[in-house]
């Protein structure tokens, strides 16, 4: 099932197609919809096993690109509409963060918007689990490397890239899950 933040953005987009790029696309659930949405979609995950099975999985469908690549060192490319990264920017250090977050305002295309869903600090398991040596916020919890982004810091740091907040919360009803409704943060950014 597509997640509630996919449906979030493609209502947003409405009748436009986009060209949309999710970095981290996981098992491809938000990446196929938007391409059943009619929207044009490269979705990249370093995950090369998850890549090959999508690639077979869906070659029928002529307007998506699975890519495995490492979403926080690639090159400039053709400008998107939208970047789209769903519980992504926690899985990668603060230095590669910087960096995804100016790759993203390099490659939208005026307008475009930066879609983002991750865990912050009010998230419930803030501070759960093993803390990461010379990493601020990030702590391994079975098994699992996650780094809680302060939601002031990212609106800042997207603020002085350039980028205008159309919506920022860090709230509940976002992504329940599993009969859980944890506190996540949602922004969307245009260029
Ligand atoms: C928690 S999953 C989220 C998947 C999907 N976005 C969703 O919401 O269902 C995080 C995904 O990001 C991918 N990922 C993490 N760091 C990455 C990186 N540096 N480059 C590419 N993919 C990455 C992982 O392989 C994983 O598939």
């Amino acid at each position: 099932m597509p997640s509630l933040f996919a449906h979030y953005v493609a209502d947003l987009l409405g009748d436009k197609k986009a060209e949309i790029i999710e970095l981290g696309c996981g098992n491809g659930r938000d990446a196929v919809f938007f391409a059943k949405e009619g929207h044009w979609v490269d979705a990249i995950d370093q995950c090369y096993n998850e890549i090959c099975f999508l690639m077979k999985q869906y070659q029928h469908l002529d307007n998506i690109d699975f890519r495995c690549d490492d979403f926080t060192d690639m090159v400039d490319d053709e400008p998107y509409d939208v970047v789209y990264s769903r519980f992504t920017l926690h899985s990668i250090s603060k230095e590669q963060q910087d960096r995804t977050l100016d790759w993203a305002y390099r490659n939208l295309k005026k307008d475009g918007l930066l879609c983002i869903e991750v865990r912050g600090q009010k998230n419930e398991i803030y501070k759960v689990g093993e803390a990461v040596e010379n990493e601020k916020d990030a702590y391994i919890l079975d098994d699992h490397y996650r780094r809680f982004l302060n939601f002031d810091d990212l609106c800042d740091y997207l603020k002085k890239l350039g980028f205008t907040l159309d919506f920022a919360a860090e709230a509940k009803d976002f992504a329940p899950f599993n009969g859980q409704n944890e506190t996540y943060i949602r922004v969307i950014a245009r260029k």
